[in-house]
């Protein structure tokens, strides 16, 4: 049988050095655990376009198309922000999960216990937390046409669309009601259809598509109410299905209910490929942190716990999974911690590659 196989996109900022650890956990499972893959590695975002002129090689997208999964660091950063809006790092990233057509994207917002004393958030609201977005990524306002910076009379408009159809919304909600069918079955659909057409549209869909689920107990919510909720009480939440624009929003705001952006993994799905996996992309909630990026401060348990979320999703590795996800929680309760799970000055924080370091001690203890 031939390896699976894995395309490690690093990226720009932080991406590269949370990356690295993740290559480190990859060496060990293939010397531990007998789990080896085939990983190729490539350019994606501004490091692709100061090689290629572009953020994402034709030939990158082709290879991301054939493999198993792939792994992403971060794109973005300030180099970049002066560059024509059609080559910014981002757009990279993004015809990754137009092309591929990973409309369902997971983002688990996990509090481990270890880390409930330190959410901004008071302890019992967050203790105990585990809720999954699953926050459509094909469509929305982030695609839809007629988009642009125009001119009109004497001046310019900018012009984004929100635009959904119905499959669009169906297929996400599917895969949003079968994670329910998974969980606590409680699944909560969040849009504006006080004020937007397509929240009326998203919310007939998901009442037709949940005929199909009735065992599934379906709310709906508006989804600046939503976001309030989330910070009141996140814990009324099992599974939350919303848009490509408000899921952005509502899964940074979950992060925090973690303790740090640092600690949120995601996985992008797809349909079945021939082989039965779904075309796949995972990576870390955050984004490239240029503040602290080059400095060794990152945490990298996002891109980590993202690599478990491949284990998972892709490779039918839940054991493999598990054990990854309980050395994470094993090492943040030694009280190993990047400086973002730190507020005592007093305290020296891990290096990042520390806290990678530690996390394959904590490998070698399951043993
Ligand atoms: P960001 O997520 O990069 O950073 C927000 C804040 O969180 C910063 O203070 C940062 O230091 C901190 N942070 C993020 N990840 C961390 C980690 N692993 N460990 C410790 N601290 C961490 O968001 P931003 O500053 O708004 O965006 C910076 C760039 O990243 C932009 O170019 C943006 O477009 C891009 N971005 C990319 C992705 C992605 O690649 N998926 C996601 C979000 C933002
Ligand atoms: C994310 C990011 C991306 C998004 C950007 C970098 C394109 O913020 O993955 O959350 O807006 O989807
Ligand atoms: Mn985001």
């Amino acid at each position: 049988m031939t390896n699976p196989s894995l395309l490690i996109l690093p990226g720009d900022g932080i991406g590269p050095e949370v990356m690295a650890e993740v290559r480190k956990i990859i060496g060990w499972m293939g010397d531990k655990r007998g789990v080896t893959f085939d990983v190729s590695e490539d350019l994606v975002g501004g490091a692709a376009y100061d090689k290629h002129g572009v953020p994402l090689a034709d030939e990158t997208m082709a290879k991301a198309q054939k493999v198993d999964a792939v792994l992403l660091g971060a794109v973005g950063g300030p180099k970049y922000d002066d560059l024509d809006f059609s080559v910014k790092p981002e757009r990279g990233l993004l015809r990754l999960r137009k092309e591929m057509d990973l409309y369902s994207n997971l983002r688990p917002a996990q509090c481990f216990d270890a880390l409930a004393d330190f959410s901004s958030l008071k302890k019992d609201i967050v203790s105990g937390l585990d809720i999954m977005i699953v926050r459509e990524l094909t469509s929305g306002v982030y695609f839809g046409e007629p988009r642009g910076i125009f001119e009109e009379g004497n001046e310019r408009v900018g012009i984004n669309t929100q635009r959904y159809t119905e499959s669009e919304i169906e297929r996400g909600a599917r895969s949003a009601f079968e994670l329910a069918m998974k969980r606590s079955k409680r699944l909560c659909s969040m849009e504006k259809a006080n004020v937007m057409e397509s929240g009326i549209l998203w919310r007939e869909v998901v009442t037709h598509v949940g005929k199909d689920y009735p065992e599934v107990e379906l709310s709906h919510m508006y989804a600046d109410n939503g976001a309030m909720q989330l910070v009141r009480a996140p814990k009324q939440f099992d599974v939350i299905y919303t848009d490509n624009l408000f899921g952005d929003i509502l899964s940074d705001c979950a992060a925090m209910l973690t303790g740090s952006l640092g600690m949120l993994p995601s996985a992008s799905l797809g349909a079945p490929m021939a082989n039965g996996r779904p075309k796949a992309l995972y990576e870390p909630v955050h984004g490239s942190a240029p503040d602290i990026a080059g400095e060794g401060k990152a945490n990298p348990c996002a891109c980590i716990l993202s690599f478990a979320m491949a284990l998972r999703y892709s490779f039918d590795m839940g054991e493999e999974a598990d054990r990854l996800e309980a050395a994470v929680e094993k090492v943040l309760a030694d009280g190993i911690r990047t400086g973002d799970l730190l507020n005592d000055a007093g305290v020296t924080p891990a290096s990042t590659s520390e806290m990678g370091n530690a996390v394959i001690a904590a490998l070698d203890a399951s043993l």
